[in-house]
Order: structure tokens, then C-alpha cells, then sequence
């Protein structure tokens, strides 16, 4: 396992009287032992049936790769269909894992079907699928876990419909469901038309289900060794065995990010520089944010908690966002995510000898010229007292994303442990959903809309 978390900028010994130091963080041992008590002890129940994803998939990865070699045979797109959790991952580790301009790609090259994943309804982009898509020779994958959200199902009534007029009976065939076994619609509808299906455990919530056939499966399409994923998966299980914060990276990031909430820092900055890792920070956005946003702690006290996730990407946003975190207020904390070995690099040619200014990058690489701003702007940051920690993969593979998202999980647990906070549910989320239900006249909502139609109406003095 070649992953290090590197924490030396969240200190005192690095950031002076603006770090956390050794003392404070000792101070924090008896809750972070009891953050990783509390994760271990729900280890594959209630909600924490991700735990056992590393270890209890042998015979589902079996079908999921005997599936995925049919679809790389016989169809020439494949399309997930979801949202949240049910596409932020397949969508991050399509990116990290498959070359940049996949889709692009003679097929030759490929060797399986274009990718897609529409986790969004705008008309737009829906309608534009249907320009580089042929539905008749497209594999859906319809990720629901509740089989109800109302945009997966919206676009499957659309795909099935579109299906159904171009295929007749045999439109089944280009729809598989990735659901829960015993509750909601998707289940039932696939049982009724004969959909292939692949099962999200019940104590999986969507955002912690990526190890889970929701992203196996999506992965394994576009010949992602999935097996790999869940190597590396278990081998950083075994890492965060230890519920001592020196031996326990996982616990380690939790406790410094949760030391770091008590001092105000209410921002966690994402900042991978690589774009493979881009959409990994969007992943990750969602974990933190569902996960440890609340309202309400488990004693039902008003805590009104967690820290806003931001998704920057090295060096792009070295010109946008860098000042900001240079200069801005202290309310931060950026995660860098460093690559060791690019895989695959490209020399700045010799030219422009009469303009030194310019002629100094010749002869180095760009993978060199990524990891010395990363040293460069990280070195910057510190010594303006600016929190930030580094998590290096060795190398982008299939092993070290499975270790990067379980470490990412495993530190969103152990927060969530720490800020006594159910890491697994998402009320904000509901009132939203239901007023657009309201609006759309679903049954059951008439209270709602009225409510709403009873809210005060905008006023003019307000709109230009
Ligand atoms: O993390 C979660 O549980 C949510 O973000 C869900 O993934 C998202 O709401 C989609 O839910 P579902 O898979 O039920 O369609």
C-alpha cells in the first residue's frame, strides 16, 4: 500500500500558534478511541454494511464481470442513469481510472462501450444524449437504492419509453437495475418487465455504496479491474485497524478535521492535482457534506454542524481559488491529494533560448512542473499559517482508488462518530423533495402545496 497522510502543515510544529499541537490532539485521544469503538462496533450493521463491501462480494463481482463482458460485446454505450450517490462514484472512478478522452477513442482502442452518466434532468443535456447515443445499441443502468427518486425515474420513464417505441419487447434488454431488493418501484417494475438486476445491500446508504455493484458494475464495463478496487479497499481496512490516532490514518484526518471545526475552520478544500482525481473531489463533496451537515446532534440537541466542502483542482485553480486561501479568512482546511507517478508524462521541448523567462521549464516535465507547484503553493500556504494536509497516492491505479475512497469513508464515519451526528441520514434533503412533489401534484403532498401557496409571495420592491 503505497497511500501516506502527510499532517505535518495542520501542526504547530509546521504553522506556529495557528496549528494544532501535540497536546490538543493528545486531548482528543479518548474521543477518537471512542469514535473508532463506535465505527468498529457497528461494523456491518444499521447503516454500516459498506464496512463489509471489501469482503462479502465474491459471488456478485462474479456476475457483475460476467455481465460487464456481455455488455464490452454487445453494446456500443453504456449509460448510467442516477443521482448522488447513486452516480457521483461511478462518474469519479471512470475519470480517475480511463484515459482522459475515453469516449473519444477509436473503439479499437476502447475496447468497450462509450461512458456516460446523466445524474441530472435538464432537457438539454437529456437531449443531447440522444445525439451521440443510439438507444438501440446502449446499455441503461438505472442506480436507485429507494427505486423512487424522482430524476433517476424521470429519466428512466423517458429511456424505457424511447426504448420501448424503437425495440418493442425486446427493449427490456437494454435496462439493468442496480436497486434495493425489497423496497421501492425500480424493484417491482424490473420484476414486471424482466430488467437484469443487481442489489444495493440495505445497510448501504448511496453515498457510502460505490464498492457495491453501483459502481462495480458502471467500472467493470469499462474494464476496470473491480477485483483491484476491493484490494485496495481491504488493505486500507487494515490500516485503520488501530484505534490510536498515530496508527490510524483514517482516525487521524477525522480527529484533525473535527479539532479543526472547533477553531472555526468550517471549509474543507478538496485539492487533487491530477485531473484524473477531479471527480473524486465531487465524491468526496457529497460524503463530507450529507454526511456531517446536521442539525441535530443524537441527543436530539441543536448543533448545527459540519464543514462545507470546497472542490478545487491543482494548478488550475492555483489561478482562481489560491488567493483566496493565501489571504482569505482563516476558516479552512485543504486536503491536497498528490500523485507520485503520473502515468504518463510528456517533456517540455527546448525552444524560446533568447527568453530566459520562458526557457527555464525546458527539458523538465509537466508531471515535475504539477508536483512543484503542489510543493510551491503547499509550502506557501504553510508558511502563511494556512492549514493543509496531503494525502499521496503512490500512483493512480484501480488498488489505490479503492484505498482513497475507503479512507475518504472511514474518515467521514469517524467524524461523524466524533460529532455524535448520524453520518447515515439526510433530512435537509427531504424538504426540498417534497415541495417539488407538491408542485408536480403528487398524491399525499396537498398539505404542502397549500402551505406553500401560503408562503409570502415574493415582493417587487426585491426584484430588478
Ligand atoms: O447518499 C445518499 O443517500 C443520497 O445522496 C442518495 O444517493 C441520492 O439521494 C440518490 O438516492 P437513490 O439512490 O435512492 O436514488
Amino acid at each position: 500500500m503505497s497511500i501516506t497522510v502527510n499532517y505535518n502543515n495542520m501542526m504547530q510544529y509546521a504553522l506556529g500558534e495557528r496549528g494544532i499541537s501535540d497536546a490538543e490532539l493528545k486531548e482528543q485521544e479518548i474521543l477518537a478511541q471512542s469514535a473508532h469503538f463506535q465505527v468498529e462496533a457497528a461494523r456491518g450493521r444499521g447503516m454500516q454494511g459498506w464496512m463489509e463491501s471489501p469482503y462479502d462480494q465474491a459471488e456478485v463481482v462474479k456476475q457483475i464481470k460476467a455481465t460487464a463482458a456481455r455488455i464490452r460485446k454487445r453494446y456500443e454505450a453504456f449509460v448510467v442513469l442516477g443521482i448522488g450517490g447513486s452516480a457521483l462514484g461511478p462518474q469519479a472512478v471512470f475519470t480517475a481510472l480511463k484515459h482522459s478522452y475515453y469516449n473519444e477513442l477509436p473503439k479499437k482502442l476502447r475496447k468497450g462501450p462509450r461512458f456516460y452518466v446523466v445524474d441530472n434532468v435538464d432537457p438539454e443535456r437529456m437531449n443531447a444524449l440522444f445525439d451521440v447515443v443510439n438507444v438501440e445499441k446502449t446499455m441503461f443502468n438505472v442506480i436507485t437504492k429507494s427505486g423512487a427518486t424522482g430524476e433517476t425515474m424521470s429519466q428512466y420513464l423517458i429511456i424505457y419509453d424511447m426504448l420501448k417505441a424503437k425495440l418493442g419487447n425486446k427493449a427490456h434488454e437494454h435496462i439493468i437495475a442496480t436497486t434495493s431488493e425489497s423496497t421501492g418501484n425500480l424493484i417491482k417494475l424490473a420484476k414486471q418487465e424482466g430488467f437484469e438486476t443487481f442489489f444495493i445491500p440495505s445497510s448501504v446508504g448511496g453515498r457510502f455504496s460505490e464498492l457495491c455493484p453501483v459502481g462495480l458494475l458502471p467500472a467493470a464495463v469499462v474494464g476496470i479491474d473491480v477485483s483491484k478496487l476491493l484490494k485496495g479497499a481491504r488493505d486500507m481496512d487494515r490500516k485503520c485497524k488501530s484505534k490510536y490516532i498515530a496508527k490510524n490514518p483514517a482516525l487521524a484526518l477525522a480527529t484533525l478535521q473535527y479539532i479543526s471545526m472547533k477553531h472555526g475552520k468550517n471549509i474543507s478544500v478538496m485539492m487533487p492535482y491530477s485531473d484524473s482525481l477531479k471527480y473524486i473531489s465531487d465524491w468526496y463533496a457529497q460524503l463530507w457534506a450529507e454526511s456531517l451537515g446536521k442539525e441535530v446532534d443524537k441527543n436530539g440537541n441543536v448543533v448545527n454542524v459540519g464543514q462545507t466542502p470546497v472542490k478545487a483542482l491543482g494548478v488550475t485553480d492555483q489561478h482562481s481559488q489560491v488567493q483566496l486561501y493565501n489571504e482569505g479568512p482563516f476558516d479552512k482546511v485543504i486536503t491536497f491529494v498528490e500523485v507520485g507517478n503520473f502515468r504518463s508524462d510528456v517533456t517540455i521541448p527546448q525552444g524560446c533560448e533568447e527568453y530566459p523567462n520562458v526557457n527555464f521549464l525546458c527539458g523538465h516535465t509537466l508531471g515535475e512542473l504539477m508536483n512543484s507547484e503542489l510543493y510551491a503553493t503547499r509550502y506557501n500556504l504553510t508558511r502563511r499559517g494556512r492549514a493543509n494536509y496531503t494525502i499521496r497516492l503512490d500512483c493512480v491505479d484501480a488498488y489505490h482508488i479503492g484505498a482513497l475512497l475507503y479512507l475518504l469513508q472511514m474518515q467521514t464515519a469517524y467524524a461523524g462518530a466524533m460529532l455524535n451526528v448520524d453520518a447515515y441520514n439526510q433530512p435537509g434533503v427531504e424538504g426540498g423533495k417534497d415541495a417539488t412533489y407538491a408542485l408536480f401534484g403528487r398524491k399525499g403532498y396537498e398539505d404542502k402545496l397549500e402551505e406553500m401557496r401560503s408562503a409570502k409571495p415574493d415582493s417587487d420592491k426585491y426584484i430588478i
